[in-house]
């Protein structure tokens, strides 16, 4: 299937994370595109998409939101499948900066869902060490194991 990945990375780490999730797709055989949130105007012409955000104060990029309300909303899209991811902070405890832990994920999720579109999974996390990084140990691939997996499920419906 025609597929498309769109991210918005400020330090990288989201865009190795969507880089990772597009190879494991690729490996199960998908047509994968990737873009830059701000690169260009997608087009509905895919038969799902993978979005991801950076988490800011417990919240998704507003380039991201604004992709979602301006290309997702179109009608070409609705009921098409999805899946959000974000990154950020592992939550470690009960602090403020622990709950709003990679939190752009669902806040990605609630918007697309809200947009018309049909979730194949909960919302993605993945984690950075620190406010630019690098990524958690272990990440990019978990990134690729979710592309695969992504990538067999919807081949075999
Ligand atoms: C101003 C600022 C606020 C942030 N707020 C949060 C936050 O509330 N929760 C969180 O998990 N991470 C937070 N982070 C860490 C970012 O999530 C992290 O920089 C980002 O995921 C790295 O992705 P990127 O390299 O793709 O930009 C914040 C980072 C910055 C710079």
């Amino acid at each position: 299937m025609k597929g498309l990945v769109v991210y918005y990375s400020k330090y990288g780490n989201g865009k190795i994370i969507a880089e990772a999730i597009a190879s494991g797709l690729r490996e199960t055989g998908h047509d994968i595109a990737v873009s830059d949130v701000g690169e260009k105007d997608t087009g509905p012409d895919f038969d799902f998409i993978v979005v991801g955000s950076p988490t800011r104060a417990g919240r998704m990029m507003g380039s991201v939101k604004r992709f979602i309300g301006r290309e997702l909303k179109q009608a070409a899209w609705k009921g098409k499948k999805f899946i959000a991811f974000g990154t950020g902070f592992r939550p470690k405890g009960s602090g403020k900066f622990d709950q709003m832990g990679a939190k752009s994920a669902e806040k990605v999720y609630d918007a697309i869902r809200k947009a018309g579109l049909e979730p194949m999974m909960e919302a993605q996390k993945f984690f950075v060490k620190d406010m630019q990084g690098p990524l958690e140990e272990g990440e990019q691939e978990r990134a690729v194991e979710l592309g695969r997996s992504v990538g067999r499920l919807i081949r075999t419906g």
